[in-house]
């Protein structure tokens, strides 16, 4: 196996695009939820649950073992199936399409707003009327920027589609009216995952939150091997008890389900999480703002997204460089800034660009927008921990070798 990456390359400190943030509580939280009797399937789970539903003020939440088992499920709880398709945006992780693909549905792509890096309604809207059994639309709040949500919400409704929100940048992102995405106003679900890079982090880890009783019930059994354990929907009640008498042990498995469960050692690390989501998203918009007023004047290395600054969660911090104006080639631009001890990375190669996707048909060349941002796509170290003195000499750096 090989790194694009030169291996020779002398290694100093290095700054990386992302990083989690970890603290004596944090360690503390975990260490006692060693010392507990439950390790999974116990308390730690539901209290998480309950805090995040609780902060994105939605009714329901279901956390997993990850964002990705988290997109798989809501896409067989929002009826995606080999009938019918999954629309997305070409600008995100795999794992958003890939849910499509595991539910045996269809993945197509609308192209992004370039202002926003977002899927544009507009191409939503075009996507819908070619496409009339698209049953899906997973909108992914890029970089931590809500979607229009309004737009698309009201585009699906004309279109009988339902929306799973991938928010898997957008855990503390809020809407244009203030309130916080995953309360699923404009959504049936709503996707996040915790990976050490995301606002908050359970190592690895996800969450599904919902409005939908029903949607909620669902996603259970479905993180669970399709078992049941609520007593008011079993299927043959009479095996339920003896003698008027509830039998302990029973459960039914309802529907093929799958093992995706968080364990409460996780849980307990993403509860601690919690307590510090709203000091982590202000960090991150500070360093947002100071590069933002690094880059006003620069001709060659622009933000990427110039709306919403407020409001996103701001994942990460994606630029737009002109690497040929500047005379280098992002190749050679990310190998020297690596060598001066700086990670940057690309998000995202365009899913429509991936050979499983062009082997399915996709045609890259109808997303311009999209390729176009990835022409020039470069996102640049943003977290907790990164220092105003790193963070001046990321900027010092990027500017120096743009000349
Ligand atoms: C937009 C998006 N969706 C989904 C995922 C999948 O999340 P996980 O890594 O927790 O499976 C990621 C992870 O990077 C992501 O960036």
């Amino acid at each position: 196996m090989q790194s694009n990456l030169n291996e020779s390359t002398p290694i100093v400190t290095m700054i990386s695009y992302g990083r989690q943030h970890i603290d004596e509580d944090d360690i503390q939280a975990v260490v006692d939820c060693l010392r507990s009797n439950t390790l999974t399937q116990g308390p730690k789970v539901a209290e998480f649950e309950q805090t995040i539903a609780h902060y994105v003020n939605a009714r329901f939440a279901v956390a997993v073992s990850s964002g990705t088992a988290a997109l798989h499920m809501a896409a067989l709880a929002a009826g995606a199936n080999a009938s019918n398709a999954l629309l997305t945006s070409p600008i995100t992780f795999v794992a958003t399409s890939n849910a499509a693909v595991y539910a045996g549905a269809t993945p197509l792509f609308a192209d992004i707003d370039p202002h926003t890096l977002n899927i544009s309604p507009a191409t939503v809207a075009k996507e819908l009327a070619k496409h009339p059994n698209i049953r899906v639309i997973s909108p992914v709040h890029f970089a931590g920027l809500p979607c229009d949500m309004v737009a698309i919400k009201k585009i699906a409704d004309g279109a009988n589609a339902v929306i799973v929100e991938d928010a898997a940048h957008a855990l503390g992102s809020r809407y244009p009216d203030g309130s916080f995405v995953g309360n699923c106003q404009h959504s049936l679900m709503t996707v996040f995952s915790f990976h050490p890079v995301k606002s908050i982090t359970t190592g690895e880890g996800g969450l599904i939150t919902t409005n939908d009783e029903a949607i909620y019930r669902k996603l259970l059994r479905l993180r669970s091997h399709g078992i049941n354990k609520e007593s008011d929907t079993f299927l043959a009640p009479e095996n339920a008890e003896t003698d008027g008498i509830p039998n302990p042990w029973y459960h039914e498995m309802q529907e093929i389900g799958f093992h995706y469960r968080i364990t409460d050692i996780q849980c307990a690390l993403g509860i601690s999480q919690m307590k510090k989501l709203d000091s982590f998203v202000a960090r991150r918009r500070a360093l947002a703002m100071r590069y933002d007023a690094a880059f006003q004047d620069s001709k060659l290395i622009q933000p990427a997204q110039n709306r919403g600054r407020d409001i996103s969660a701001h994942h990460l911090y994606p630029v737009r460089i002109d690497f040929a104006a500047a005379g280098t080639t992002r190749a050679a631009f990310m190998t020297k800034l690596h060598r001066r001890g700086v990670t940057a990375q690309v998000h995202y190669i365009p899913v429509t660009m991936q050979p499983f996707y062009q082997k399915r048909g996709c045609v890259n060349a109808d997303y311009p927008k999209a390729n176009a941002y990835y022409d020039q796509a470069l996102s640049l170290p943003i977290y907790m921990d990164l220092t105003n003195e790193e963070q001046d000499s990321v900027i010092a750096l990027l500017l120096e070798l743009l000349g």
